[in-house]
Order: structure tokens, then C-alpha cells, then sequence
């Protein structure tokens, strides 16, 4: 358990130095291995011989399957290489720094208009309602041509599903109405393109006999880019703005230098690490790791807030945030073939709402004590329910 709200649960740090692969019994059932040293979690994320397909999420946190399904085509998170790559690389595309690049004038109009409307009102205001969250789902739901009038549904669905201790039935019914929801969508860009991924993404897939993107395939990508591109990066920001409200120095350093921006978010994104349970692989082949032998069907579980402030990744003090420092090549995003494919645009997202929230709102300051805000410690993404603000 966490005993400091910016650091992961203490039990690390001993696991890296005595037990860096260690035996755990899941609570569901079953046991596995828990990978906690930088290079190990480096090593496990890139080889072939852990497969992602009966992966499955958060175990330490949630039952584990006896069996998953079949994972369906598009799920890109429980594919391995090659079908995997399949999937990723025509949706990579929109993803790149040149095409993230182009959206920044887009992501800072979005910005300003809700940083305009905080002021208009006055605080104090809760930062995860009127910034994080909005900022966040009207940029991806622009990119994949979703109404963005339909952010009820989906918000609401990724809320429960990214809880540890939803229930088997709940997450199932859950998922049915989100690809329920990404249906009626591709059918209706079918029907309607418009200048957004998804229509670009049917067109291509027309267009090539042999894609492997079918309506099918498409709703499953979808779905994963609408929740993956929102909740995340709105997590990072609100609890990015109270890392630095709790740590004026560097906070004071970002506003008196803002080409610091960069190497502010990749600091934040390290010390934060906020996928703080799972991820989770099954060896398909006997394996050795950190000294230990995984035999085939075991399931390992790279525990990256672990990685992130492991003392051998080569940093001075991984402990402390230093947002001056030389970009770490750190483990937030993950790692090898399953990489974030959004991270770009996380990363454009973070620099352009801090430092345009920082620099409007110089009194900015929290509504009420760090101690009694509520830390989503009940969800796979770490970050805040509420963040109330004021200045
Ligand atoms: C701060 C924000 C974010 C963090 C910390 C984050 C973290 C991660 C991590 C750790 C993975 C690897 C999962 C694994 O190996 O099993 C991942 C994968 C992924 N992320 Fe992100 N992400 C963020 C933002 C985004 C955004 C904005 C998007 C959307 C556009 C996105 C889309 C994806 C997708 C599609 C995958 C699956 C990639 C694959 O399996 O090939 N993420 N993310």
C-alpha cells in the first residue's frame, strides 16, 4: 500500500533489493511472479516468450480467469507479434510526433477555452471536472469522430472499468455496451465519413483487400483508443498539477523556465508512473528471469512504479523529483512491442494543460488538504477522483 500519495507502496524498494522476481499469490486464486527491478521489467516487456494474450489485467488487484477467451481481432493489448503488428501499425499513423504536432494548435485552443470558462466562473472548481477530463475525451473524441455529446456513456463506462473490484458480471455487461456503443459508430461512419480515424480507417481497410480491419476489428480498436486516449492522460494531469502545487521548488522552476515543459512531463510521467497494477504476461516457454525460472503457463507481472524508481536504472536519486533532469528513459509508457501507442499525444496533451494552467492561474493553489483528497487507490490507473482548486 502506498504511504505517500506521489510513491509507490514501500514494499518495493525491499522486493528490488532481496526478491527482484518474486513468487505472489494472486488474490483471486492462483500464484505468479512479481517483476520489480528496472532492467528485469525492460527485458520481460520486450520477450517474444511472454505472451500478452492470456494476459490479463491488474491480476495482484483482480480475479485472474481460469480461462480468458480468445482475445477478438483489434484487441491490440492481447495480441502477440505477428497478428499484433497488423493492427497497430495502420492506427500508429495518426499517432506519430509529426501528426501530434499538427494537433497542438487544436489541444491548446481546447485548452484555453476550459482554462477561459474556470476563470469566467471562478474557484474554486474541481481541476479533474473542468480541465483534465474534458480536455482529454473532446480531443480524442474529435480524432476518432465521436459526438462528443455522447461523453456520458463513455466516461461512465471507463470509470467502472478501470476499477480493481468491478464484478465479473458488471465488467462483462460493461464491455458489451461499449462495443455496443462502437458499433452504431462504425456504422454510422460508414454511412457518413468525416475527417476522423475511424472514417480514415474504413476507407483504407475498403480500399486493401487483404486488410485485416474489419468493422469487427474496428469497433474493438476503437473502443480501446477512446478509453485508453482519455482517462490516462487526464489521471497524469490532475495529479501532475498537485505533484507540483506540493513541490513549489520545481513547480516555481517550470514557470520561470517553460522551455522546461518537455523534461517537466517526462519527470512527472516517471515519478508518477500511474499504471500502478499489472502488466501482466504468461510465459509460453521455460524462461529465465532476475535469476529465477518461469515455467510455461506462469503468469509475470512487471510492476512499472517499481521500475521507475529502481536506484540501477541510472539516475541520481529516482526518488526525488527533479523536472530539470535529462529525460530518464523510463518505463510510464511500457515497453517493447505492446509500447503506448498514444504517448505522443499524452505527452502534448500534459505539457500544453499544465503550462497553460500554471501560467494563467499564478495564485493557483489546492482547495482542500493533500491528506483528504480522494487518490484513486481503488483503480488500475492511479490519479484523482476530485482535485478542488482555487486562486
Ligand atoms: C499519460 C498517459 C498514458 C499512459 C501512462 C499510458 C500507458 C500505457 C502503457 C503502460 C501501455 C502498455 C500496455 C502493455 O504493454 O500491456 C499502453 C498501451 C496503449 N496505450 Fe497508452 N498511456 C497513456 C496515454 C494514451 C493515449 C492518449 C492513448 C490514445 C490515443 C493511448 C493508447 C494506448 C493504446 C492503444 C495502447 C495499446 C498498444 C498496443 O498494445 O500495441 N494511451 N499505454
Amino acid at each position: 500500500m502506498r504511504r505517500c500519495p506521489y510513491d509507490p507502496a514501500p514494499e518495493y524498494a525491499r522486493l528490488r533489493e532481496e526478491a527482484p522476481v518474486s513468487r505472489i499469490s494472486f488474490p483471486g486464486g492462483g500464484t505468479g511472479w512479481l517483476v520489480t527491478r528496472y532492467q528485469d521489467v525492460r527485458a520481460m516487456l520486450a520477450d517474444p516468450r511472454f505472451s500478452s494474450r492470456q494476459g490479463t489485467t491488474a491480476p495482484q488487484v483482480r480475479p485472474v480467469p481460469a480461462a480468458l477467451p480468445e482475445p477478438p481481432p483489434g484487441a491490440l493489448l492481447r495480441l502477440d507479434e505477428p497478428e499484433h503488428r497488423t493492427y497497430r501499425r495502420p492506427v500508429m499513423r495518426a499517432f506519430t510526433v509529426k501528426q501530434v504536432t499538427r494537433l497542438r494548435p487544436r489541444i491548446q485552443r481546447i485548452t484555453d477555452d476550459h482554462l477561459d470558462a474556470m476563470e469566467r466562473d471562478g474557484g474554486p472548481v474541481d481541476l479533474v471536472a473542468a480541465l483534465a477530463l474534458p480536455v482529454t475525451s473532446l480531443v480524442i473524441c474529435e480524432l476518432l469522430g465521436v459526438s462528443y455529446a455522447d461523453r456520458g456513456a463513455f466516461q461512465g463506462l471507463a470509470g467502472r472499468l478501470l476499477a480493481v473490484d468491478i464484478s465479473p458480471e458488471q465488467s462483462a455487461q460493461d464491455r458489451a455496451a461499449l462495443a455496443a456503443f462502437m458499433t452504431d459508430l462504425v456504422a454510422a461512419k460508414r454511412r457518413d465519413p468525416g475527417d476522423d480515424l475511424i472514417s480514415a480507417l474504413i476507407a483504407e481497410a475498403d480500399a486493401d483487400p487483404d486488410s485485416p480491419l474489419t468493422d469487427h476489428a474496428l469497433t474493438i480498436l476503437g473502443a480501446l483508443l477512446l478509453i485508453a486516449g482519455h482517462e490516462t492522460t487526464a489521471n497524469m494531469i490532475s495529479l501532475g498539477a498537485l505533484t507540483l502545487l506540493d513541490h513549489p521548488d520545481q513547480l516555481a522552476a517550470w514557470r520561470a523556465r517553460p522551455e522546461l515543459a518537455d523534461r517537466a512531463v517526462e519527470e512527472l510521467l516517471r515519478y508518477l508512473t500511474i499504471i500502478q497494477f499489472g502488466l501482466a504476461r504468461v510465459a509460453t516457454e521455460e524462461v529465465t528471469l532476475g535469476g529465477r525460472t518461469i515455467r510455461a503457463g506462469e503468469m509475470v507481472v512487471a510492476a512499472l512504479p517499481s521500475a521507475n524508481r529502481d536506484p540501477l536504472m541510472g539516475l541520481a536519486d529516482p526518488d526525488r523529483l527533479d523536472i530539470t533532469r535529462s529525460p530518464a528513459p523510463h518505463l510510464a509508457f511500457g515497453f517493447g512491442p505492446h509500447q503506448c501507442l498514444g504517448q505522443q499525444l499524452a505527452r502534448a496533451e500534459l505539457q500544453i494543460t499544465l503550462g497553460s494552467l500554471f501560467a494563467r492561474f499564478p495564485t493557483l493553489r489546492t482547495a482542500v488538504p493533500t491528506a483528504e483528497l480522494p487518490f484513486r487507490d481503488d483503480m488500475i490507473i492511479y490519479g484523482l477522483h476530485a482535485l478542488p482548486v482555487t486562486w
